[in-house]
């Protein structure tokens, strides 16, 4: 599907269909959004931009770049947000001096050749 960049917002990554919701709260903000959904989509609808620049409603995620990396409560690292799904009662920070200090991608994007 090919969408038109002026009427539509890029969400990061394919939307995920289905009757299941996972409820979650990005930076204090409640969502609950069908299973499947990654970090940075969720955290999208939820009105939470987090930087990105290899993800993508067009393809699903490979996580090249590092530019959106999230905290997770009682997880270690701070995992690119376009690849981690959510999970019920996840809570997710954006901005932090951890994630401040993260080392975040080069800005390259780094295409790996299909198997
Ligand atoms: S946007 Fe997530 S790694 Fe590039």
């Amino acid at each position: 599907m090919i969408m038109n960049p002026l009427r539509e917002r890029d969400l990061g990554t394919p939307a995920r269909k289905g009757e299941a919701t996972v409820q979650l709260t990005i930076d204090g903000q409640p969502i609950a959004v069908a299973a499947g959904t990654s970090i940075v989509r969720a955290a999208a609808l939820a009105g939470v931009e987090v930087p990105k620049l290899c993800a993508t409603d067009s393809l699903e995620a490979f996580g090249s770049c590092r530019l959106c990396l999230v905290e997770i409560e009682g997880r270690g690292g701070t995992p690119a947000s376009c690849t981690t799904p959510v999970a019920p009662g996840m809570v997710v920070r954006t901005q932090s001096d951890k994630l401040a200090a993260a080392p975040r991608g080069d800005g390259a994007v780094h295409l790996r050749p299909s198997a």
